[in-house]
């Protein structure tokens, strides 16, 4: 860009991972509205936190009350939250931290733009599969209903779209498995990445 030119820091994303005892990368959820990810990713949380791992969390509701506060849900505001969100994670990830986000993130193509900014080996996509069906039975903030009566436009599921990950680094069957066993089945897969050497 004209005009602008990058410093370089005399501490480095590996200095602090070196420092912390373990890598830093993004855990990457996406989901239906409804579909637990936000329950998964603070208990999954806890966990690496009680484990001393140095971890922070970005979640829709609470970036869109603060940062991304003016952005409706049209699909180009959706692609602006996301684009927003994955730059975000990544400054987190570069200041050491082990980085949870829990956005719908609809699009196929804004997630792969997430994985762009973050990089491929850094960026842990776990999409929360819940069916529509059970996320609207659900319906634990009363959206779907507000949907379905036409009060809210464009409700994922519902008048906007959701793209499901095609290959997803993890799949979460919400129906099929306690939120505990989810948590468990996400570290395993976390904890070859988190070891520092
Ligand atoms: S997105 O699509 O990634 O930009 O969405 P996100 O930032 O994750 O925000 C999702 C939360 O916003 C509330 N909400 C809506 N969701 C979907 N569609 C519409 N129209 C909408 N309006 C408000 C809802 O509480 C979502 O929270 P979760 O945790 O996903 O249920």
């Amino acid at each position: 860009m004209k005009n602008i030119i990058k410093h370089t820091y005399h501490v480095s994303r590996e200095d602090r991972n070196s420092q912390n005892g373990h890598n830093s990368f993004v855990i990457w959820f996406t989901g239906l509205s409804g579909s637990g990810k936000s329950t998964i990713a603070n208990q999954l949380e806890k966990k690496l936190f009680d484990l001393g791992v140095k971890t922070y969390s970005l979640d829709g509701d609470n970036i869109r009350s603060g940062l991304n506060k003016g952005l409706s849900f049209t699909e180009e505001d959706r692609t602006e939250n996301n684009r927003r969100i994955a730059e975000v994670a990544k400054l987190f990830m570069d200041a050491g931290l082990v980085t949870i986000t829990a956005f719908i993130s609809p699009l196929a193509e804004d997630r792969e733009k997430a994985k762009e900014v973050i990089g491929d080996e850094d960026f842990i996509e776990v999409f929360v599969n819940t069916p529509l069906e059970v996320c609207e039975e659900r319906d634990v903030k009363g959206l779907y209903k507000k949907a379905r009566q036409g009060e809210i436009k464009n409700f994922t599921g519902i008048s906007s779209p959701y793209e499901a990950p095609v290959n997803p680094d993890i799949e979460i069957k919400t129906e099929n498995e306690s939120i505990e066993e989810s948590v468990e089945r996400i570290f395993q897969v976390l904890k070859g990445k988190l070891a520092y050497n």
